[in-house]
């Protein structure tokens, strides 16, 4: 019902501008939401009063509230695979927390961390030393997707806490990726961690070999073992694979791939900027979950940030959606968010197995500003497709001898949002032509090339400073997101089903290409391709 009136509203909005409803003085107040000294400011978009009531009417009808509950409890609300979604209990700091099959989660969880944390001090203070003796210089994370994203993200996020060894992440199975990331390294001082939730993902288990036969090249094959730890759920296959239990670090099922971050899959990052960092962005995580647990309403920013982006992909019809932090370190942000969103919520089939009927979650995509306004933003400002924005910037860089550079930085970003939304009228444009010295049609030809429609929306994330605390904070907004718009749109959010035809289909190909079978039931397209890459590789 609500879905219909959400749209039915939009109509009647007409050509309602951005600009109008910020005429109103208390706009910028009353269509923004706090959570501590982080503000979400969605006044630039066309949410208006009776948007927001009906957005959270949706919310209601869609039982977001009770589902959040029983998230938070451990009910298997992953119901495609018939498990709990617990990765908020990964920073939980207890005393007693939610329970799968009758049993309180947290005991393992703080064990578990507290053993990451003896290992990750071992690495940083040498008590954990390398075959040879002296220092691990540096660790390699191997893991792709959720084992990869979310620790790259954080160690680029919270560089000015790196003190410890340098951290590499290798994802790719193309085979320049670990080349070119071992080429530099000593494999005498270079500890290698095999990131993987289920132990069998090819292109994690593929460099693993070739970072084995690195490492025993060097060092032998004896012990070859202390240069390499595990963190994943299936923890006989890391044994299997010859990695020693007590450097193995499990986490349970119920902690999702892109959701993993909290937990062992952190332990690079652990290694990088110690414990009590790591720690402190668990904090931040579970200050964000209190939140989404008792802010009512429009105080809720997980909630408002949810409806916010459905307003945008399924109310308005927009298909894509712009994460641009003016935040160098956050530039992996993009492409975590990427599989956060399009991993969870880019499906059709509802929860029951109907077909969706409205649009699944949109395409995420950016860059870092300012880079991204000398490459894109042209089509964002005067392209045909609306785009909607998500700023995120610091009050405060980490470089107090360049907070110039930051002022700048912050004045790109806030200009960005006020350009998108008040854009440039031919009216003015004929003015700036006329003040150049232009005339008649050439004035005209010109000035229409310098229009800017404008009336384009954005939010903007504004925060003090990028903490280990305040980035735990986002990253849970984003997840919290992510679980709204998926209970709003009736779908599992912690399933991935989509990736496995395609992973499927190239352990078929793989001996197609090595010729050891014809491929005769490929389509003429792969094999012609086929065909192609054997004869011009010889
Ligand atoms: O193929 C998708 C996926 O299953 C992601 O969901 C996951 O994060 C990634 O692969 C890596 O999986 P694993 O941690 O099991 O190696």
């Amino acid at each position: 019902m609500s879905w219909n009136a959400l749209t039915g509203h939009r109509e009647q909005q007409g050509d309602l501008r951005i600009a109008e409803l910020m005429e109103d003085a208390g706009r910028a107040e009353a269509f923004s939401v706090r959570m501590d000294d982080m503000v979400l400011d969605y006044s630039k978009t066309l949410v208006d009063q009776g948007a927001r009531d009906l957005l959270l009417e949706l919310a209601g009808e869609a039982g977001v509230t009770a589902r959040r509950d029983a998230m938070f409890s451990g009910q298997p609300i992953n119901e495609t695979e018939g498990r709990a979604v617990l990765h908020t209990a990964l920073r939980d700091p207890g005393p007693s927390g939610a329970r799968v099959d009758g049993q309180d989660v947290l005991p393992e969880v703080h064990a578990t961390l507290d053993r990451m944390e003896e290992f990750a001090n071992g690495l940083r203070t040498g008590k954990v030393r390398p075959v040879n003796g002296g220092r691990f210089t540096d660790v390699v994370n191997i893991g792709i997707g959720g084992s990869d994203l979310g620790p790259a993200m954080a160690t680029l996020a919270l560089a000015p806490w790196h003190d410890g060894p340098r951290l590499h992440y290798v994802s790719n199975v193309d085979g320049a990726h670990i080349h070119d990331t071992l080429d530099g390294l000593d494999p005498k001082t270079t500890l290698v961690i095999v990131a993987s939730k289920t132990f069998t993902t090819i292109e994690t288990m593929t460099n693993a070999d070739t970072a084995r036969r690195w490492l025993v090249n060097a060092i032998g094959d004896d012990e070859v073992g202390r240069h390499f730890a595990a963190v994943s759920s299936a923890v006989d296959k890391t044994a299997q694979w010859g990695i020693d239990t007590s450097r193995v670090f499990g986490f349970a099922d119920w902690v999702g791939g892109r959701y993993s971050l909290w937990g062992p899959v952190g332990l690079g990052l652990m290694i990088a900027i110690g414990p009590k960092p790591f720690r402190e962005m668990l904090a931040g995580g579970h200050d964000m979950d209190a939140h989404f647990r008792t802010a009512e309403g429009a105080e809720n920013m997980p909630l408002m940030l949810a409806l916010v982006g459905i307003w945008h992909r399924q109310v308005c019809g927009h298909p894509t959606r712009a994460v641009l932090p003016y935040d160098q370190r956050l530039s992996r942000l993009p492409a975590y968010l990427q599989q956060l969103e399009m991993e969870s919520n880019g499906k059709s089939v509802a929860m029951d197995g109907s077909t969706l009927t409205v649009p699944s979650g949109p395409v995420v995509w950016g860059e870092p500003g300012t880079n991204g306004q000398h490459a894109f933003y042209q089509l964002i400002h005067q392209g045909t497709e609306v785009v909607p924005c998500e700023f995120l910037v610091a009050a405060r860089g980490h470089e107090p001898d360049l907070a110039h550079q930051h002022a700048l930085l912050v004045a790109n970003c806030l200009a960005q949002s006020e350009a998108l939304m008040k854009g440039r009228s031919l009216d003015e444009a004929r003015a700036i032509m006329a003040e150049a010295g232009l005339t008649g049609d050439e004035l005209e030809r010109q000035a229409r090339h310098r229009v800017f429609p404008g009336n384009r929306p954005s939010t903007t994330l504004v925060y003090p400073q990028l903490t280990p605390r305040m980035l735990g904070r986002i990253i849970a907004l984003y997840e919290h997101r992510v679980f709204v718009e998926g209970v709003v749109l009736g779908i599992n959010s912690f399933d991935q089903w989509g990736v496995e035809l395609g992973k499927e289909l190239a352990k078929a190909l793989a001996p197609v290409l090595a010729g050891e079978t014809d491929g005769a039931d490929k389509d003429p397209s792969t094999r012609m391709l086929v065909d192609y890459v054997q004869t011009t590789r010889g």
